[in-house]
């Protein structure tokens, strides 16, 4: 297990959303009313990029099919075609002013 600095607090802010590829992670911070979100940053459906994907309250829709993830809970909450697994979260870690996360290797 090993912890990965991602960003500095002072640079967050609501609509922030960036792409950080760390080892085989790739994974999608994203802020919204001034919530913390650390997620895959691909669809598990079928693999689309979600760092165009629109939010609507706490849910992030796939702009592919539409799929719908609670950014909270990872669950999938509305699906077109067959279902599929839950979104893929991570825990953030909030340490000396920056947001970061602990991953295995
Ligand atoms: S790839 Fe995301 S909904 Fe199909």
């Amino acid at each position: 297990m090993n912890y990965y600095s991602l960003e500095k607090l002072i640079n967050l802010y609501d609509g922030y959303r960036k792409l950080f590829k760390i080892d085989n992670h790739n994974l999608l911070l994203l802020q919204l009313d001034g919530q913390r979100y650390l997620i895959e940053s691909r669809c598990p459906h079928r693999g689309h990029a979600l760092s165009t994907a629109d939010m609507e309250g706490d849910q992030i829709v796939c702009p592919l099919h539409g799929y719908r993830f609670d950014l909270r809970s990872g669950a999938l909450q509305h699906f077109t075609e067959e279902p599929c697994r839950s979104l893929r979260r991570y825990d953030i870690v909030d340490r000396d002013n920056e947001l970061g996360v602990v991953l295995d290797n």
